[in-house]
C-alpha cells in the first residue's frame, strides 16, 4: 500500500541520515608527534564509524574517487560521565621534509569525506630552520575569538600553535553537568579553531579547566599530544631544531612523582645529545607572576611548581618557559630562584613568560602587585592577545606580543641563546 511505501521510505530516510549523521568529521585537527617525519589526524564522530580512514597525497585530490594513499585509523570512544562520541586518529608517516600534503578524513564504508585539506612539514633537521608560531593560554569558546581570528588571517606566516592551556572553558557551565563538564562547549571550542588547526599543528597542555571532577580524558582523548606519559599530559617533541618540552600543571609535580622523573630523564637525554639547541618549555601554570591573582601570591603550590622544575629547568638551561593561568601579560629578565641571571643577550637562566591572554570569559585579572618583582623586565600587561615567536637561527629568538584585535606589537625582544 501507499502507507507501507511512504513508510519503508521514511525509514530508508532515517537510516541514511543516521548513518551520515554518525561518521560525519567534525573537529579535525592535525598535530606534531615524537616523530619529525609524521602528522597525527584527529577528528570526532558522533558514533563509531565502521571504517574511520585518512586520505594524503602530495597533490591534490577528489575524496570520493579513493585515489589517494589510505590510512586505517583508530577509535577511542569518549568514557567520561554525561559524554559521548568517538576520537578517530591516525598518524601520516614517511613524510618528506618542506612539502605540502593534501588530507580528508571519513570514513571509507560510508562514503562520508569532509574537504580537502593541506599542511606543509618541517624542515626535519637537527639544525635550526627559521620558522614562527604563536602562543597563547585561557581562551574558551564563545565570548572573545579576535585570537583565533587573528591567528587565522596569518596562517601563510605560521608553522604551529602552542595553547598552554586553559582551551575551552568546558567547565564554567551551571547545573550538574559543570561537574563533568559541558561537551556541547568543549565540541564548539574545537569546531572553532578548525580553520587553524586543520592547517598548522595545534599543540596543547592541560589547563585546569580542562579536567572535570579530576579526570582529563576529553583533554587526551581530543588531542591525543605525543605520548611522553600516557594520555600526553607531558611530553616533548622537535620541530625545525627547537626542542618541546611539555609539562601539566594540573597533574602531581612533587620530587617523586612520576612527572618530574620523565622531566628530568627527558631534559637529561636532550642536553646530552645537543648541548647548544634551543629547548623551550612549557606549562599550564607559571612559577613567576605578579599580578594579583591568587595562583601568583603567596601560595604554596606555586612554590612548589618552582622547588621541583625550576631547578631542572635551569639545570639542563631551557631557554623559555611559556605559561598562562593568570590572565595577564608578563615577561620577564633571564631568572633563577627569584633573582636577575645574566641579560636577553647573555641569559645565564630561563627567560619566564606569561601569556594568559588569550580572552577566555572570566576576563583579565584586575591588577598587578606592587613593586614589580626584581626580574621584571618592567613589561606587565592587562590586555588581550597571543605571543608570536620567530625562531630565526641558532643563536637568536623574537618575541613579539601582539594584541589580538588591532595586530599592535606591544612587546618585542630578542633574545640570545644562554649557556648556564
Ligand atoms: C591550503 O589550504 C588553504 C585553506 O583552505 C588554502 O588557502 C591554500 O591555498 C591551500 N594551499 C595549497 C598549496 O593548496
Ligand atoms: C567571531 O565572532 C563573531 C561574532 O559572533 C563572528 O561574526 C565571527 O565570524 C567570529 N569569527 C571567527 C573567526 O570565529
Ligand atoms: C552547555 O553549553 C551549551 C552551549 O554553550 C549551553 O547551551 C548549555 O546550556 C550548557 N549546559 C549546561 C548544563 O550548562
Ligand atoms: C642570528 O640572527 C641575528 C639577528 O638577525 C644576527 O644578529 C646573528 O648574527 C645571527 N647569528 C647567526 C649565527 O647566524
Ligand atoms: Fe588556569
Amino acid at each position: 500500500s501507499d502507507m507501507f511505501r511512504s513508510a519503508s521510505a521514511l525509514i530508508v530516510v532515517l537510516l541514511v541520515a543516521s548513518v551520515l549523521g554518525n561518521s560525519t568529521p567534525q573537529s579535525i585537527k592535525i598535530s606534531l608527534t615524537e616523530d619529525q617525519a609524521s602528522m597525527q589526524v584527529t577528528w570526532y564522530t558522533d558514533s563509531e564509524g565502521s571504517s574511520p580512514v585518512v586520505q594524503f597525497d602530495s597533490k591534490g585530490f577528489d575524496p570520493s574517487s579513493l585515489s589517494a594513499s589510505l590510512i586505517q585509523a583508530k577509535t577511542v570512544e569518549f568514557t567520561e560521565k554525561l559524554w559521548s562520541g568517538y576520537t578517530n586518529y591516525a598518524t601520516i608517516s614517511q613524510l618528506s621534509a618542506n612539502t605540502v600534503y593534501y588530507y580528508a578524513v571519513g570514513d571509507q564504508k560510508t562514503g562520508v569525506w569532509s574537504e580537502l585539506f593541506n599542511f606543509t612539514t618541517g624542515a626535519m633537521s637537527a639544525d635550526v630552520v627559521p620558522f614562527n608560531f604563536v602562543t597563547y593560554g585561557d581562551m574558551g569558546e564563545g565570548v572573545d575569538n579576535s585570537t583565533v581570528h587573528n591567528v587565522i588571517n596569518r596562517l601563510d606566516s605560521l608553522q604551529m600553535v602552542l595553547h598552554v592551556g586553559d582551551i575551552a572553558y568546558a567547565d564554567l557551565q551551571s547545573g550538574n553537568e559543570g561537574k563533568y563538564g559541558n561537551q556541547t562547549t568543549w565540541n564548539m571550542f574545537l569546531e572553532e579553531i578548525t580553520p587553524i588547526a586543520t592547517r598548522i599543528p595545534y599543540m596543547v597542555c592541560p589547563g585546569n579547566h580542562d579536567i572535570f571532577d579530576g579526570v582529563s580524558s576529553n583533554y587526551q582523548n581530543s588531542f591525543m599530544m605525543p605520548q611522553g606519559s600516557s594520555g600526553g599530559n607531558w611530553y616533548s617533541f622537535d620541530y625545525n631544531g627547537v626542542h618541546f618540552v611539555g609539562i601539566s600543571s594540573e597533574t602531581d609535580y612533587s620530587s617523586t612523582s612520576p612527572q618530574i622523573a620523565w622531566l628530568e630523564s627527558e631534559l637529561k637525554s636532550f642536553r646530552k645529545a645537543n648541548p647548544t639547541g634551543w629547548l623551550i618549555a612549557f606549562s599550564h601554570r607559571p612559577y613567576y607572576c605578579s599580578s594579583d591573582f591568587g595562583w601568583c601570591k603567596d601560595d604554596q603550590s606555586r612554590y612548589a611548581l618552582q622547588k621541583t622544575v625550576e631547578p631542572l629547568f635551569y639545570q639542563y638551561n631551557v631557554d623559555l618557559f611559556i605559561a598562562g593561568h593568570s590572565h595577564e601579560y608578563e615577561r620577564f629578565l633571564p631568572a633563577y630562584q627569584n633573582e636577575v641571571a645574566g641579560t636577553y643577550e647573555d641569559p645565564k637562566g630561563p627567560v619566564s613568560i606569561v601569556i594568559g591572554t588569550a580572552g577566555c570569559q572570566e576576563g583579565l585579572n584586575p591588577s598587578f602587585q606592587e613593586p614589580a618583582p626584581s626580574i621584571s623586565s618592567g613589561v606587565r600587561l592587562l590586555t588581550t592577545g597571543f605571543g608570536q615567536v620567530s625562531v630565526i637561527n641558532s643563536t637568536h629568538i623574537q618575541w613579539q606580543f601582539i594584541k589580538d584585535n588591532t595586530n599592535e606589537i606591544l612587546d618585542d625582544i630578542y633574545f640570545t641563546k644562554g649557556t648556564f
